[in-house]
């Protein structure tokens, strides 16, 4: 299938980090359709052996794995093109328009890889010169506005162009591995489903901690904070993944259909909840990998005063049959003690005890997304210890490893979802109403937080957090996984 992969934003971070090194290992994998170009549009005045070059030098940024050979990356440089464009100027999308008419490809992906306020303009220059069209599919990075209403605005402009079907919205967190084997799990397996409600789970724990600081990325950071840039969509996609009903096929619109049943659930705040169920927190100087590390207010593009929270928890509620009463934390922050990222189901204590078990030691099914991909199940057993008295338990689990299981080798997160856009597949992409409705979710935090003086509760650099969070979990009678 012949394509055009057109990226907004062709010189900026996310090309760099994400985009390009996601294509060229699909490349490498012989999985990016063959007779496709990928055009970089920026307002450089770059010729394409400039920006290929241009390419070529940021690759040495990229694990050693993953990076081209110098022959491999001539042969992928010969897929990379170049066009200036301002994207205020009408003319220039007209070039584009020009550009790639000449090919005719079967399918035109525009991926918006810029920042989120351009994208209404794009969007409405892409339609004034014809560039619409039902082959083309358009992709829209994370964040899509910064609330309820900025993110109707944009929905509301794309869709004015463009059908629901030809809008991709990332969520790069669902093509995570992890997350596929988390759907495999559930809708793949009869085991787990009768064992995945509330009458079997205590609770549940979403964690996404990350040890790195906010980089290069303060000036945007401090606008946006952990809840608009991880909770808003990373988070509440994967608390839905694992709380949605199992849908009734793998269309696209199945699962999107019950994942928006889910955040429609979600138990709105009161003034009481909002208050004890949410802990916002920013790192202090600390030390991580044994490195001491300024503190947020000291990075590069943050203000000196700045109340952005680099840290999130928070306990949410599901008012379903299957989750009434069972609570959801979800963690995340930068400069925590470790990156990781893991989803712990917690199972009830068994009814009625004949043999004497540690505390602390009911079954659980963990799902480490990163840095490994695996899947634990705690049990408890007779271990060799305990011969002497057969009736005390030793916790023991059953541990899968998929990068030992399948290679390390497998598709990334965003290798995995462009070939999606370019085959039109839509199940990993999340749909407008999913957005609103996370939205309409988070909003009145976000709301509660401009009217309190408090202000973020400050945790050192390398740490889990402010103690605030250990105590909310604690108030329940439960701790975060590594406390316990
Ligand atoms: C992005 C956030 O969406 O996800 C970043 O904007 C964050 O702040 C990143 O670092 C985390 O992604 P991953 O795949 O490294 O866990």
């Amino acid at each position: 299938m012949s394509f055009d992969l057109v990226l907004f934003g062709g010189t900026g971070d996310l090309a760099w980090r994400k985009i390009m090194p996601a294509l060229f290992q699909a490349f490498r994998h012989g999985t990016l359709p063959e007779g496709g170009r990928i055009i970089g549009i920026a307002r450089d005045d770059l010729s394409d052996d400039q920006y290929r070059e241009l390419i070529r030098s940021r690759f040495v940024d990229v694990d050693l794995s993953k990076r081209p050979s110098p022959e491999e990356f001539q042969r992928f440089a010969g897929l990379l093109h170049f066009l200036r464009l301002d994207l205020s100027q009408p003319q220039d999308y007209r070039r584009l328009a020009d550009m790639l008419r000449e090919r005719h490809a079967e399918v035109v992906v525009m991926y918006l890889a810029t920042a989120p306020d351009l994208f209404a303009t794009v969007v409405k220059q892409l339609a004034a010169a014809g560039l619409n069209r039902p082959n083309t599919r358009l992709v829209l990075e994370k964040p899509l506005g910064h609330d309820l209403a900025s993110n109707r605005e944009i929905n509301d402009t794309v869709r004015s162009v463009l059908d629901e079907r030809q809008i991709f919205r990332i969520d790069h967190y669902l093509g995570k591995p992890a997350v596929q084997n988390l759907f495999a799990m559930r809708f793949g397996n009869a085991l787990f489903e009768p064992v995945w409600r509330r009458e079997h789970v205590s609770h549940v724990q979403i964690t996404i901690a990350e040890d790195l600081g906010v980089e290069k990325r303060g000036a945007f950071y401090d606008k946006t904070g952990a809840l608009r840039d991880m909770v808003q969509n990373h988070a509440l996609q994967l608390l839905c993944a694992l709380a949605m009903e199992p849908p009734i096929s793998a269309h696209a619109d199945a699962i999107r259909d019950e994942k928006l049943k889910v955040l429609r659930s979600l138990k709105r705040w009161t003034p009481e909840t909002l208050d004890q169920h949410v802990v916002r927190g920013q790192y202090g100087p600390g030390t991580v990998g044994g490195q001491p590390v300024k503190g947020y207010r000291e990075e590069a593009g943050v203000a000196p005063d700045s109340r952005t929270e680099t840290f999130v928890a928070l306990r949410a509620e599901i008012a379903s049959w299957r989750w009434a009463g069972v609570p959801f934390y979800i963690r995340t922050g930068k400069r925590l003690a470790g990156r990781e990222a893991e989803i712990v189901v917690s199972y009830r204590e068994a009814p009625h005890a004949i043999f004497t078990a540690p505390p602390g030691s009911a079954n659980r099914l963990v799902i480490n997304l990163q840095p490994r991909d695996g899947l634990e199940l705690h049990l408890l057993a007779q271990g060799q210890e305990n011969r002497r008295n057969g009736q005390v338990l030793a916790p023991v689990h059953l541990d899968l490893d998929f990068d030992k299981r399948f290679g390390s080798e497998r598709v990334g997160a965003y290798e995995r979802l462009l070939l999606d856009v370019i085959a039109g597949r839509l199940n990993l992409f999340v749909r407008s109403d999913e957005q609103e409705a996370a939205w309409r979710w988070v909003e009145p935090i976000i709301e509660h937080w401009r009217n309190d003086d408090r202000g973020p509760r400050p945790y050192a650099a390398g740490t889990w957090g402010p103690s605030a969070a250990s105590a909310m979990i604690a108030r329940d009678g439960f701790c975060w996984s590594e406390e316990c």
